[in-house]
């Protein structure tokens, strides 16, 4: 787990996202009641970035189809078993938000990929 100091709680505006890169991904940061919430960025519709959505009542609202998740557990609206990665945030004493991002693992290549398929032997197609 990665911890990321991305900016300071008063530089953020109530209900507006903001986009950060951490730890190669994309999170959406944004303040609520004056709490920070992070959310992954991407929507797992068709990949819009959630930052340039709209925030209300606790969701955002993906730009491209109208999606909604919720910042503070991720899920869509209507259909819970979608959902985005929500990240823990936490506030200095100074009111620094931090953002705990697990650090990503690092891409195979397609020959690592064979590799492990090939140690794992043949599938079994037996019912
Ligand atoms: S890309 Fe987000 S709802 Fe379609």
């Amino acid at each position: 787990m990665e911890l990321h100091r991305v900016l300071h709680l008063d530089d953020l505006v109530e209900g507006h996202p903001r986009r950060f890169e951490l730890s190669g991904r994309a999170v959406l940061v944004t303040k609520i009641d004056g709490e920070p919430h992070a959310i992954s960025d991407v929507c797992p519709h068709n990949g819009a970035s959630l930052s340039e959505g709209v925030i209300k009542d606790g969701c955002v609202t993906c730009p491209w189809h109208f999606w909604r998740f919720s910042l503070h557990d991720g899920t869509r609206q209507g259909s819970p078993q979608i959902s985005v990665e929500v990240f823990g945030t936490r506030l200095t004493a100074e009111g620094w938000i931090e953002v705990e991002v697990p650090a990503q693992e690092p891409t195979k290549s397609l020959r690592e990929h064979l590799l492990e398929s090939a140690r794992r032997g043949p599938v079994s197609h037996t019912t």
